[in-house]
């Protein structure tokens, strides 16, 4: 073997190495994605479409001055084509809790000639966001990271329009992985209900909207 097939296949075993030990050390504790591998995270994946940001808006049905919630948007790899798809009347609140994700994103916006996307350095947790305030609201490859995933959804449940839809995508390669099994056990709990299911096991996308009044009340005789 070559002495440089050998270093790459260290390298390889290396990268692999440290793959595992973070999706297991991801269980025990929630750490965000550190901000300097945001260029990995900008990245499309050309083994995942489902996880590409086009197909994350497709799916979307989005409305002519629709409000969206790009929770947890870190570097804007959806945040940037989201509000171009949303223009000329819609809006983006791209929040995350690392400044210098804001700040990656927010040169990409600018660059673009976008403004019509709010910034907020902002954690999603109870209390946190507005009553009724959005059509849509995203959550791509950050569930896994937020520490208290329940009340981050019901915070989403409380912020999110009777009609609204949140959108979870989630990726395999992502050391936060969350399973559609583990989400919807959340989700039922928060009041949500399985919209549509896009994708497969490696790379999917989960819609959810609010249950109405009567399938809440079924779901919280359940858990009394
Ligand atoms: C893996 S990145 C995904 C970024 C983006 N959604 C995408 O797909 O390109 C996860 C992001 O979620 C952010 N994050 C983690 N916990 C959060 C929380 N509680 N509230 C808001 N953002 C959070 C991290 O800072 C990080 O930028």
């Amino acid at each position: 073997m070559s002495v440089l097939l050998q270093v790459l296949l260290v390298i390889l075993i290396v990268l692999f190495a440290l793959g595992v030990i973070w999706r297991l050390s991801s269980r025990r504790t929630s750490v965000p994605c550190p901000s300097w591998l945001a260029w990995l995270v900008e990245m499309e994946n050309p083994f995942a479409k489902n996880y590409n940001a086009s197909a994350i808006i497709q799916q979307l049905d989005l409305k002519p001055g629709m409000k969206v919630l790009d929770a947890g948007c870190g570097p804007g790899r959806v945040t940037i084509p989201l509000a171009r798809a949303l223009l000329p009347a819609g809006e983006v609140v791209a929040v995350d809790i690392q400044p210098q994700m804001l700040n990656r994103a927010r040169e990409k916006a600018n660059t673009a000639g976008l403004s019509n996307i709010d910034f907020r350095e902002l954690a999603i947790e109870p209390g946190r966001l507005g009553v009724a305030e959005y059509d849509r609201v995203l959550l791509v490859t950050v569930l896994g990271e937020i520490p208290d995933r329940a009340g981050a959804l019901q915070e989403i449940h409380r912020t999110l329009k009777p009609d609204g839809i949140l959108s979870v995508t989630e990726i395999v390669f992502d050391p936060h992985y969350q399973t559609r099994k583990s989400i919807l056990q959340l989700a039922n709990t928060a009041g949500f209900r399985e919209k549509a299911f896009f994708g497969n096991r490696a790379s999917y996308t989960l819609h959810l909207c609010k249950l109405n009044k009567e399938g809440l009340q079924r779901e919280q005789d359940k858990h009394l």
